[in-house]
């Protein structure tokens, strides 16, 4: 069994999501997702709309994912890959380059990013809405 693994905060989830979670998944037959918490979110600069159970809840119900857990610290993805017996590290290209040192455990993949959507520009909808 080929086991695949991503991280990320997956707020307001939109379509860029799936496709990059069905497309990580189509590499192998297992996908764990690392879960940014809302601590580790804070400690980024970043505020998800979402809080990290909801966020998880939502994520569970996506057919692709097989294991969610929490992301809570930047140092935890060797540790990972470790535990969880990872074949292939995915990550979307916005990250192209940055974690090639893990390719030493697992072959590291980046997937082109879909275009002209991410929970930023969602959020930002919802708020001129409610203006
Ligand atoms: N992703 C993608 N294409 C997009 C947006 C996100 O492929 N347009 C991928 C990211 O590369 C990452 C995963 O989806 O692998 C989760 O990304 P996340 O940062 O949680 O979502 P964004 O919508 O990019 O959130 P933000 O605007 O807060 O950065």
């Amino acid at each position: 069994m080929k086991r695949i693994l991503t991280y990320g905060t997956f707020d307001t989830f939109h379509w860029a999501h799936m496709s990059l979670l069905q497309r990580a998944k189509s590499l192998g037959d297992w996908l764990a997702v690392g879960l940014s918490t809302d601590e580790f979110n804070k400690l980024k600069g970043k505020k998800s709309y979402f809080s990290y159970e909801q966020r998880k809840e939502i994520l569970s119900g996506v057919k692709h994912v097989d294991f969610i857990f929490p992301e809570d610290n930047w140092q935890q993805k060797r540790a990972d890959i470790i535990k969880y017996k990872i074949d292939v590290f995915v990550m979307g290209d916005d990250w192209a380059g940055k974690f090639d040192d893990l390719s030493d455990l697992c072959k590291v993949v980046y997937l082109p990013r879909t275009p002209n959507i991410s929970s930023t520009v969602i959020k930002q909808i919802m708020k001129d809405f409610e203006r």
